[in-house]
């Protein structure tokens, strides 16, 4: 991982994406003609005031997603009236304002809740305001809200997306290319394992980062829900009390019913499945927050008021729900399990349980001791993760072995809670009421691959790296410069089922079956991985040097089967 960056980066004007896709991986952008609606909005040149033109728009599941959507958005002023048409019906938006707490300026964004929708049904909407510079002619798209009861349906995934504005650190070409995948394949809505633009590392320019993901991410998230969790990369200096100001102002999620923490967590149901959305950031020992890696301190532009960052400082936020969020999956999971109508539970978080990139980040033993063992005994079927820039998948896990991990640095022996394979193998089709599986999806379009994974050099075995204790920043031989150190134990990965070595990048794609004919009393969910073969930057086995490719192919396809509930 590039180190944290507080260089005073210029502002930037969005990028259309046939500039991106045009452009490839050189890093330049053509000057060509936009080819998206989207995209032309966001080109125009910034009114003197008052430009309230909606942008940035995309959709998330309301409280029910079979009867309500939330459409947000941004404007790079205040809009006038702000509002959502969809049929006879005008829908105020709630307007949400902040700060950046780095380079002090205003961020506009919008907020309209639709509800009474009928299930399994496709609207036509339009976002618009007094000000909004296309009034005449308003953003239109169309979404569809989910079915009612059990029913087959689709969903998607990937974490760690980044913008297709590749002056931004972290940013990179798939990341359009990532977000028109989702679109080729038609999804109800698409899961966003966290990380999502890594506006912390360019700090100085937050909101310009938020703001080409979030155009970016709008030819589909305006079309479908994009769901989303929090990463490491949303944590930002000055920005509330965990960093999560521009996340949480930008979304509008289903209520956890946990104060002071909305938005932060949060369930919901489609059909027989159970979605739960954590935030791994208040468990994990990893320190991987907002980091000022120095000679030079960071410094907030004058107007917010903030002093000086100093070098070494990283924003640190493990424990900050003081149990509540843990407190709060207990309850969640025991009455989805508790639920007949409730056949999968599918968890969505950042940072991994399961991961053994060599390059990456590795496993954190902190969702280990606090979550795992609240998923053996609710029976998740499924962990969705990001963090790790590649793709791998477990072998459904139950329990754990103790004492069988060893610090990286002495070889002394750790007990890093590995968890127990309740088979090894890989047949293609797993009971996930046996054990929960762990997929790695840290593959959507940042421009790190780390699909580079872990081997025990003395007997062969595939390794994890594993962080049992918090690395924070330590000095290095220059001075005022830090660092942060890698995981500190490795453990044989007897875990791990299949490591995509061709490519970090792909979209994993879901389709529920609740009533299939080949698994008699049986539910089920077929899994496929398409990649992008050719788009690492550097593959990691071949040294090849790659470009951004539109190209998403057939990694593996396997099935999930569990007893109906
Ligand atoms: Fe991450």
């Amino acid at each position: 991982m590039p180190a944290n960056s507080d260089d005073d980066r210029p502002s930037r004007s969005p990028v259309s994406r046939r500039q991106v896709l045009a452009a490839g991986g050189t890093g330049l952008l053509a000057a060509t003609a936009s080819s998206t609606r989207a995209a032309a909005r966001t080109r125009k040149v910034r009114a003197a005031a008052g430009d309230g033109t909606p942008e940035q728009i995309h959709l998330t599941w309301g409280e029910n997603p079979a009867t309500s959507v939330v459409v947000s958005w941004a404007s790079l002023d205040p809009a006038t009236r702000p509002r959502v048409r969809i049929g006879q019906r005008v829908i105020p938006a709630e307007a949400r304002p902040y700060t950046d707490g780095i380079n002090g300026e205003a961020v506009w964004t919008y907020h309209a809740r639709v509800g009474g929708l009928r299930p399994g049904a496709t609207y036509a909407y339009m976002v618009t305001a007094d000000n909004d510079s296309n009034a005449a002619d308003p953003f239109a798209a169309t979404f569809r809200t989910a079915p009612s009861g059990p029913a087959a349906f689709r969903f998607t995934s990937f974490g760690d997306l980044a913008t297709p504005n590749t002056a931004w650190v972290l940013s990179y070409g798939q990341s359009a290319y990532a977000v028109d995948a989702v679109e080729s394949f038609q999804p109800l809505f698409h899961l966003l394992n966290g990380d999502l633009c890594y506006a912390d590392l360019n700090p100085t320019v937050q909101p310009e980062v938020w703001r080409d993901f979030g155009n970016n991410n709008q030819t589909s998230a305006a079309n479908r829900p994009w769901m989303p969790c929090l990463g490491n990369h949303e944590v930002e200096f000055d920005n509330g009390a965990q960093g999560f100001t521009s996340y949480l102002t930008r979304y509008t999620l289903p209520d956890n019913h946990v104060a002071g923490f909305g938005g932060n967590w949060y369930s919901f149901r489609i059909g027989s499945v159970l979605f739960v959305s954590l935030d791994a950031d208040d468990v994990v020992y990893q320190d991987a927050g907002a980091f000022v890696a120095g000679p030079t301190a960071l410094t907030p532009a004058a107007s917010t008021g903030n002093p000086a960052i100093e070098p070494g400082t990283s924003f640190y936020v493990r424990g900050y729900s003081g149990g509540a969020q843990t407190a709060w999956l207990e309850r969640t999971l025991a009455a989805g399990r508790d639920d007949p109508s409730v056949d999968w539970i599918i968890v969505q978080m950042h940072q991994c349980a399961c991961s053994s990139s060599a390059t990456g980040n590795g496993s954190d033993l902190g969702i280990r001791q606090q979550w795992l063992p609240l998923f053996d005994r609710y029976q998740v079927d499924l962990v969705l993760n990001g963090h790790d820039h590649d793709y791998e998948r477990s072998f459904p896990v139950r329990g754990a072995d103790a004492d069988v991990g060893h610090e990286a640095a002495t070889g002394t022996v750790v007990n890093t809670l590995r968890p127990r394979p309740v088979t090894t193998t890989d047949s293609g089709v797993f009971d996930t009421s046996h054990g929960t599986v762990h997929l790695i999806l840290g593959c959507g379009g940042t421009d790190a691959n780390l699909d580079d994974y872990g081997v025990d050099t003395a007997d062969r075995e595939r390794q994890a790296k594993v962080f049992t204790q918090a690395n924070r920043p330590v000095l290095t031989s220059t001075p005022d410069v830090y660092t942060r150190a890698a995981a500190d134990a490795v453990e044989d990965a007897i875990w791990s089922a299949k490591r995509d070595t061709l490519t970090g990048y792909g979209i994993a794609v879901f389709d529920v079956n609740p009533d299939p004919e080949d698994f008699g009393g049986h539910t089920s969910i077929t899994v496929t991985q398409y990649h992008a073969v050719g788009a690492d930057p550097v593959n990691p086995a071949t040294s090849a040097k790659g470009a951004p490719t539109p190209d998403y192919t057939e990694f593996e396809t396997f099935t999930l089967v569990r007893p109906r509930s």
